[in-house]
């Protein structure tokens, strides 16, 4: 996708040139509007400011764009900047449909500060992502595109303008992390991914090395390489680094994610209905990758290694059995009793080979648990920790970056569910507390480093498409993973 055009404006909203100019309506508080051409709209209740109502209108009087969107905002007291970017996603995808290149939102006093102007070009370059890039018929919502986004706000100034570049590399990121997630995985094999990986780091200046398969065997990787020996295709484990000029501390922060290109379930292997969602399980490495983009755009003082272990679950001739006993990097020995528990087996060595690259602080994101999406639903990710401070600036983070997460425990009683005769651990702790049990057996790989465990199984991808986004992958926890970074101190 070509790069949009972006500009801020403080000229009048009646003066803006494009072919949609976004207004934003609040219920019970109809805009004045130049004449009375909106009076009879709000009389038959077409124009009641109600949330996710748009109302479009050609050749306006007084105006120079060629349509106004009358935006439906709800109730002025409860619009957050999370609504904003609700608003302006719907509106891009919306408008982008009707064939608008060049659209503008104006946004007025008192929500015109950097995070809604930030919120508002990521929603519209988020929104006007399609995920049907394979598609060769003529049916392709991807054709349509916004080539231009002006943002009005009462006063321009050097922040505003930087708020609005952050906004455009964030949407980037993320649609980057799209992008990768959706591809199938007949063609997203690990080192396929290893690839993306590579050329995002190229292109901004990251450094990248890739370990192979040889390389983890000499190192010790014994979980991991179970997973990974029964498919044809061969793991990696990429590691990414971003190094501040001038890092303001000693912090190393790792970000990992789960890089499970297909999870047939290996030999547990799982129903045949609904299996071809689990190309998704990959989930947590695009969003590392495209968040590892995002920071080295952004230039925080910190310094940050993305790390992605990535392979593919199968139940090829050679796959690990239940029963299996595999010795971890860590030396800790681990009994497989379910080869679909794989996640936590290729996290668990990613883990223990970031404390040996010194990362004093980690971060993971894993499409970890079915038992998550029962607990938490599809809208909110569960956050796990071993630290309460990190944890207070990961859902600071959360909140800014507007993706929801809750704290949920992992005790040791979590960790006694997972003790087994012939190991130092098992890697299944039974249903009860099934995604506390998963981060009980992260947990005893982490030992002292502060840690975050986020299980995105519910909210990675989107089942059915809304008005402000595709159906697909969402992208979550890339804005979070951004923020956590950017806000360090
Ligand atoms: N990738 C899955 C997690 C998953 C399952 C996400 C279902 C969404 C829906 C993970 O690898 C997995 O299979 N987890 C198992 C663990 C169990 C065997 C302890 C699960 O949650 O069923
Ligand atoms: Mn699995
Ligand atoms: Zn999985």
């Amino acid at each position: 996708m070509s790069k949009i055009k972006l500009q801020l404006a403080d000229s009048a909203q009646t003066s803006l040139e494009s072919d949609a100019l976004v207004l934003l309506e609040f219920e019970g508080t109809p805009r004045p509007e130049p004449g009375t051409v909106l009076t009879p709209y709000r009389e038959s209740g077409e124009i009641t400011g109600k949330s996710g109502e748009f109302t479009l209108l050609h050749n306006l009087s007084g105006y120079q764009a060629r349509r106004v969107v009358i935006a439906g905002a709800g109730k002025r007291e409860s619009f957050e900047v999370a609504s904003l970017w609700k608003l302006a996603a719907a509106a891009a995808r919306l408008l982008k449909g009707k064939g608008a290149k060049n659209i503008a939102i104006a946004l007025e006093a008192g929500f015109d500060s950097g995070d809604h102007v930030s919120a508002t070009v990521q929603a519209v370059i988020e929104g006007a992502w399609e995920p049907d890039t394979l598609k060769t018929n003529t049916d392709k919502d991807g054709s349509h595109t916004i080539d231009a986004l002006t943002i009005s706000v009462p006063a321009t100034s050097p922040a505003l303008e930087a708020a609005l570049r952050a906004g455009q590399v964030i949407g980037e990121a993320a649609n980057l992390t799209r992008d990768i997630s959706v591809e199938p995985p007949n063609k997203l094999t690990p080192m396929a991914l290893a690839t993306h990986a590579q050329a995002m780091a190229k292109a901004n200046g990251l450094s990248c090395e890739v370990l192979d398969q040889d390389r983890m065997r000499q190192l010790g990787m014994g979980a991991l390489l179970g997973v990974a020996q029964g498919s044809a295709e061969p793991p990696a484990l990429i590691v990414m680094e971003y190094k501040p000029a001038k890092p303001s501390g000693d912090t190393r922060l790792a970000l990992i994610g789960k890089g499970v290109t297909f999870d047939t379930g290996g030999i547990s292997i799982k129903p045949s209905e609904g299996m071809e969602k689990m190309k998704y399980d990959m989930c947590g490495a695009a969003a590392v990758i495209g968040a590892m983009q995002a920071i080295a755009q952004l230039k925080p003082s910190v310094t940050v290694l993305g790390i992605v272990p990535t392979v593919e679950n199968m139940p090829g001739s050679k796959a690990q059995r239940p029963g299996d006993i595999v010795t971890s990097l860590s030396g800790k020995t681990i009994e497989i009793l379910n080869t679909d528990a794989e996640g936590r087996l290729i996290l668990c060595d990613a883990i223990t080979y970031a404390k040996q690259l010194g990362c004093t602080h980690m971060v993971d994101a894993a499409t970890l648990t079915g038992a998550i999406v029962v607990a938490l639903g599809h809208n909110i990710s569960g956050v796990f920790t071993n630290n309460d401070d990190l944890l207070g600036r990961w859902m600071s983070a959360s909140k800014t970056a507007g993706e929801k997460m809750w704290h949920l425990p992992v005790e040791d009683e979590h960790r006694e569910l997972l003790k087994t005769v012939y190991a130092d651990i098992g890697n299944v702790g039974g249903r009860a507390g099934g995604a506390s049990s998963a981060a009980a057996f992260l947990k005893d790989f982490v030992g002292d480093t502060p840690w975050i465990h986020v299980d995105i199984a519910g909210t990675a991808w989107l089942d059915d498409a809304k008005p402000y986004m595709a159906k697909g992958p969402t992208a979550i926890p890339l804005g979070t993973f951004v923020k956590l970074a950017t806000q360090w101190k």
